[in-house]
């Protein structure tokens, strides 16, 4: 696997014990200021980033597999994206596009059109974050359809918000205390092959049924999916069901609508994984990776649908500002320079290869995930969910140096996330540490 030039170097090197004294010093100066809902993962502060590495304030570097939740693909300090920020900030850093526009909000949009799935007439909207992102696509499938329904599904994670957290599926923490939430959104089952046993077409069919019971067609505005989940457990539908969803929604005037804000913009090995069962969704939810790490979503769809809302229906003081957009543009250009899809293929590769040998041991239940974004879900040996082994193995490769995140509904599932730029050694010996300590724990 072809790496690239990197500005510091790429190694996992503790130099302290976690946490070192200057981020234990920081630490308590965040339990003092910070809200207490807020606790970071890592035992360090960041100082600098590059590739695959994070540098704490203590001088250890970390192995990232974690890209601050799927956002920094082409590295968390890319120099065109820095250059490029810094240009843009230079000569103005905010005039807000619903006011003064500017050319990059437009050049943002024309790309977003361009690159989503699906050869018909786009138009796009530029927000701040996912969870508005998902919001103003649930605003725009209302206006065009004149309907209130929003159907979910088991495990879906869609935001904060109050309204995403009506989407969300997982009580805690993302709900749990923060309720009454928004009504009008229905749970669907997902398609979960490891544990429903289902192809798509059957799962496919134990959804609609249960939508069409419980909601109806005529009072759908918009089924919202995750084309691969990413916080509910990487879980990929078994194949044909999201193109089953996608007809019945093409079937009965309900707006599909993917959610690709963790799954997009080359992490999957395409620019977005509803790509690879040709499913062309009516309107795309982006952000995270978008933008090299600065703030900025998107909804993209039907130009017919998109242009719903009346006139200031949407928009925002921030969305699409004119530095995330030139972040976007250039971190949207590095991927295409470098085929970063075509990279996050070869890394599943490499994944595949040190992590399935793991599946023989009676704790690895599945490994699953496209590209770079691929997971282990882990169990007892009675069937039960493996949540302390994955809190024991995460904690155990961050006392060596390595950042990994859990998921999933019952915390039982060890995620990747690596940056698309990661050098292979580095992924390597972050995947053989892994590995171990799965092994020695099972
Ligand atoms: C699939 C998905 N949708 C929505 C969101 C919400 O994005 P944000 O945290 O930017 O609001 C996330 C964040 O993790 C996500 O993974």
């Amino acid at each position: 696997m072809k790496d690239f030039d990197y500005r510091i170097p790429q190694e996992r090197r503790l130099t302290t014990a976690l946490p070192g004294p200057v981020s234990s010093a920081l630490s308590q100066r965040r339990e003092d200021a910070v809200a207490r809902a807020l606790q970071p993962g890592l035992p360090g502060f960041v100082v600098d980033t590059d590739g695959g590495v994070l540098l704490d304030a203590d001088g250890n570097s970390f192995i990232d597999f974690a890209s601050g939740i799927a956002v920094t693909s082409v590295g968390g300090s890319n120099p065109r994206v820095a250059a490029a920020v810094a240009e843009a900030a230079a000569r103005c850093t905010h005039t807000s596009f619903m006011v003064s526009p500017y050319e990059s909000y437009v050049a943002v949009c024309e790309k977003l059109n361009e690159l989503t799935p699906g050869d018909h007439a786009k138009k796009s909207v530029l927000l701040n974050s996912g969870a508005e992102a998902v919001e103003n696509a649930v605003k725009i499938a209302r206006a065009y359809t004149g309907k209130n329904a929003v159907v979910v599904f088991d495990y879906g994670y869609h935001g904060r918000t109050n309204l995403t957290m009506a989407m969300t599926a997982k009580n805690k923490p993302y709900k749990t205390g923060f309720g009454p939430f928004a009504p009008d959104v229905y749970r669907a089952p997902m398609s979960y092959p490891l544990r429903d046993g289902l192809d798509g077409a059957a799962a496919a069919r134990r959804a609609l049924t249960k939508i069409e019971q419980e909601v109806g067609a005529e009072n759908l505005a918009c089924l919202v999916i995750e084309p691969i989940q990413g916080e509910g457990g990487f879980i990929v539908p078994a194949p044909g069901f999201l193109p089953a969803l996608q007809q019945w929604c093409t079937d009965n005037n309900v707006v599909f609508v993917a959610d690709e804000i963790q799954a997009g913009f080359c992490r999957t090995g395409d620019w977005f994984a509803c790509t690879n069962e040709d499913v062309v969704p009516d309107l795309v939810c982006t952000a995270k990776a978008i933008a090299g790490g600065m703030p900025l979503s998107a909804v993209t769809g039907r130009a017919e649908m998109m242009d719903a809302p009346v006139v200031g229906g949407l928009g925002g003081t921030y969305g699409g500002n004119p530095v995330a957009c030139a972040a976007a543009l250039a971190a949207i250009d590095e991927m295409e320079t470098h085929d970063l899809a075509g990279r996050a293929r070869e890394m599943e590769a490499i994944i595949r290869e040190v992590l399935e040998p793991l599946l023989e041991l009676p704790t690895v239940a599945e490994v699953r995930g496209r590209g770079a974004m691929v997971a282990v879900e882990f169990t007892t040996p009675d069937g039960a969910p493996g949540t302390q082994l994955v809190a024991d193995v995460v904690a155990a490769c961050k006392a060596q140096g390595i950042l990994l995140l859990s998921c999933g509904l019952d915390g039982n599932v060890i995620r990747l996330l690596p940056s698309l730029v990661m050098s292979e050694a580095l992924l390597r010996e972050g995947l053989g540490i892994l590995a171990e300590e799965i092994a020695a724990r099972s």
